[in-house]
């Protein structure tokens, strides 16, 4: 057998240093599988608001089974995502943490990026093969609860922010939405943008576009249980292609990356925008140089393109397989080479950039 190091000659002290962080790392990424299974579950919501529990009432609660109820809390305490008390032997989820865990209307509710680990984990043998052959794996060959995590990841954050901060952020938008505009929301996926701007502004006319069908019928699905089809469409199509003219608005959440041809889609933007239209560009707040990816937010970006968003893109054998962490640089020379010279960064997040593009 080789061995790769030399024991003897190993500064020891850096050595238990970086175990401890490798170990930090994969007790969590054991414990993540509790937290999306809680949360399938409605363990989080049964101890929601609940004070102290018991297993046996918690069990009571959500119909499960007590033994595992109380193994799951046992991962729950150990990660201190739960308080246990031993001498009544009960839990409790703390009203700060019901808000991360719980709540799927709080701005801090993170269990999105849980659902999506079941569907990521399960591509592990397609990337494999994926990373020696160079070809993709498509945003379509993902199970159900990519989708779903993916829409449930990002609204929390478009809830609190889109209306309220960007739209305002981009010059003369909010008033010409005010009066009655047209907007294209690209790539859309389950359309929670597109009806969250819907809901803002009924004088307007909003057309929600994605390539992916299941996502297209889960945004056609709420937007009738929310009352909102007297104003808003859901239809497959793609970024580079997609139907209508005259836009005042056309909107990319979190998407322009995961194109396999991004400047097909500005110079579709540009075609199809009104001459005084505008494009925001929602995109993650993390820097091509792999230096400033050095943080949870960071890390979890460049971790979600490398098995994610990158495999989606050369999937779609265009000219361009971005990663979601190309930089402002790149994006902004893609917009000017279709014809979008003018870029201005409208407002910033921990998480996302907001750019305000127009001819
Ligand atoms: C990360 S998801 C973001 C979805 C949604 N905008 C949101 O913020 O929740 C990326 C979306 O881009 C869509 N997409 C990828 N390539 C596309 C293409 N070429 N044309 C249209 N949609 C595409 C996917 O189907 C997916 O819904």
């Amino acid at each position: 057998m080789t061995t790769v190091v030399d024991v003897e000659k190993l500064d020891q002290g850096r050595v238990e240093e970086f175990l401890g962080r490798v170990a930090v790392d994969s007790a969590a990424a054991f414990a993540g599988l509790s937290t999306s299974i809680g949360a399938r579950l409605g363990l989080y919501k049964a101890l929601a608001g609940a004070g102290w529990l018991t297993s046996e009432r918690l069990a009571g609660r959500t119909g499960l089974n007590e033994r595992y109820v109380r193994e799951w809390l046992a991962v729950q305490v150990a990660g201190e995502y739960v308080l246990y008390d031993a001498e009544t032997g009960a839990y409790l989820l703390p009203d700060e943490y019901a808000a991360v865990l719980a709540d799927p209307d709080s701005p801090t509710y993170m269990i999105g990026a849980f659902t999506m680990l079941k569907p990521l984990y399960a591509t592990e043998d397609a990337l494999v093969d994926a990373y020696r052959t160079g070809e993709g794996v498509g945003w379509e060959e993902h199970g159900p609860e990519l989708y779903e995590g993916v829409a449930a990841f990002f609204l929390p954050g478009y809830s609190a922010m889109l209306v309220q901060e960007w739209l305002p952020a981009l010059d003369g938008v909010v008033e010409k939405l005010e009066r009655g505009a047209s907007v294209a929301d690209v790539g859309c996926g389950f359309g929670h943008s597109t009806l969250l701007m819907a809901q803002a502004f009924p004088n307007s006319r909003f057309r929600g576009f994605d390539f992916h069908t299941p996502s297209i019928e889960a945004a056609r699905r709420e937007a009738r249980e929310r009352g909102l089809s007297d104003r808003v469409t859901f239809d497959l199509a793609a970024a580079q292609d997609f139907p209508g003219e005259g836009y005042d608005l056309i909107t990319y959440f979190d998407c322009l990356h995961d194109l396999g041809d991004p400047g097909a889609a500005f110079r579709q933007a540009e075609r199809t925008l009104a001459e005084d239209g505008a494009c925001m560009v929602v995109e993650p707040n993390a820097p091509a140089d792999p230096a400033g990816l050095i943080n949870p937010i960071g890390r979890s970006f460049a971790s979600a393109s490398a098995v994610l968003c990158l495999p989606g893109a050369i999937a779609q054998n265009g000219p361009q397989a971005l990663g979601n962490h190309a930089g402002e640089e790149a994006l902004r020379t893609l917009a000017a080479e279709a014809g979008l010279r003018t870029w201005k960064t409208a407002a910033e997040t921990l998480t996302n950039r907001i750019y305000d593009v127009r001819r």
